[in-house]
């Protein structure tokens, strides 16, 4: 589209709610202006290299929209008269699949469906009239996402650049989590955030299971970005700029390789170390390390129950974990002599470890169980509230005091 190269576009990166206040902060870094905290997201402006960076780079970011259109409206012909207004001959070809979404905040309307439908129809109308084809729909994997917001007053289009959500890194394969709880990618790299640690600290997760928390430290660790191994909506726009996206990734591609060199110079420079008690987790987490573009020896891995464990390094640091929660763990231990859950037992013997061998450390544990710190013998310091997808859970974080 012949467009001035330095057009700001309205942008809204997703991200999992509690994660807000810290998207602005990595947003900036990447260059966002006017970024704006709202509920499950930040409201941001940028050029196409703020917009193609904040894919490429952001941990935190579920998706990257780009708002493009907006009008009140009152009802479902208004909808659909906005949609169909919008000149997308210039984004997308009509041989292109789609998809539209809506979502609704004290809207009037009736149905969502069939105001989804409404949108949908006036951009098949639009693209029909001017090419003469139709794009067809797929909502499974389609080439062209459509996100439309509806309030009480305004409705917004907006048009996805990142297709697949950006917590796909492109390293995990689909078959393998079957059974286990993996965390998405951006909210373990939200817990590395919220718990404030650095690639210059000591970080162990106890829990690891397929490695999610130590491999996004990892990737931060080596300036990976996030996307390098994986394609994007924006990249099958008719608006693509080919080359300024082939600079970034090169870019991207020159930071990691410096990363490795300092690293490599500096011994013992990165310390992370991830464990589990299930020695099939600790054969896939040491696998997706490597997929993820990280040297296999740059995280200390052993099957391990964290009751057990000891302090992975000399100096103090960091522990992020998520040991088991949910559903899975109500079940009750007819073994146990105090009629305690397995569950519970298993986090008090945590916490008794924790006390025994981590003096000085900082330790941060995501769970949905407001009665962690309980079962752990600890007095947390802080307590943030953050969602697992719909599961509503807290960041409970305690510090370690040495023997006194
Ligand atoms: C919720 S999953 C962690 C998922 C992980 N964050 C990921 O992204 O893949 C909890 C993990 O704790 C492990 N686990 C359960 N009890 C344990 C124990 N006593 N010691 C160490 N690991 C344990 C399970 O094998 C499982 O992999």
């Amino acid at each position: 589209m012949p467009e001035e190269p330095r057009a700001q576009f309205e942008l809204f990166a997703a991200c999992p709610r509690g994660l807000e206040a810290a998207l602005v902060d990595e947003l900036q870094t990447l260059g966002a202006v006017d970024c704006r905290a709202l509920g499950g997201g930040v409201r941001f402006r940028g050029d196409r290299a703020v917009a193609y960076a904040a894919n490429l780079w952001s941990r935190l970011a579920s998706r990257v929209l780009r708002a493009i259109a907006q009008r009140r409206y009152r009802d479902d012909d208004d909808l659909y008269r906005l949609s169909n207004s919008v000149e997308w001959e210039r984004l997308f070809d009509a041989g292109r699949t789609l998809r539209v979404d809506v979502s609704a905040q004290r809207s009037p309307l009736r149905s969502l469906n069939f105001a989804t439908l409404r949108i949908k129809d006036g951009i098949v109308d639009r693209l029909r009239t001017v090419s003469g084809e139709r794009p067809s729909i797929d909502t499974r994997s389609p080439d062209v996402r459509v996100f439309a917001h509806v309030d009480a007053r305004q409705a917004t289009l907006y048009l996805d650049l990142s297709g697949e959500p950006l917590f796909k890194r492109g390293w995990r394969s689909g078959a393998e989590d079957k059974g286990s709880a993996p965390l998405k990618e951006n909210l373990a790299a939200g817990l590395l955030a919220l718990a404030r640690w650095t690639p210059a600290m000591p970080l162990y997760d106890p829990f690891c299971g397929s490695g999610t928390i130590a491999i996004e430290a990892a990737q931060r660790a080596f300036d990976v970005a996030p996307g390098a191994a994986r394609s994007f909506g924006f990249e099958r726009l008719l608006d693509h700029d080919a080359v300024l996206w082939s600079r970034l990734r090169d870019e991207a591609a020159l930071r990691a390789r410096s990363a490795r060199r300092r690293i490599a110079g500096e011994a013992g420079a990165v310390r992370i170390a991830g464990s589990d008690v299930d020695r099939d987790c600790i054969v896939r987490a040491r696998r997706n390390l490597v997929h993820a573009g990280i040297p296999e020896a740059a995280v200390a891995w052993r099957v391990l129950d964290a009751g057990r464990a000891p302090a992975p390094f000399g100096d103090p640091g960091v522990v992020v974990t998520n040991p088991p929660y949910g559903e899975r763990l109500q079940a009750r231990s007819s073994s146990a002599p105090d009629g305690a859950s397995r569950h519970e037992a298993a986090m008090r013997a945590f916490g008794a470890a924790l006390k025994k061998d981590f003096a000085g450390w900082r330790v941060w544990v995501l769970s949905s169980d407001a009665e962690l710190p309980r079962q752990l013998g600890m007095q947390e310091r802080r307590r943030t509230p953050l969602f697992n997808g719909a599961i509503e859970c807290r960041l409970f974080g305690f510090e370690v005091y040495g023997p006194r």
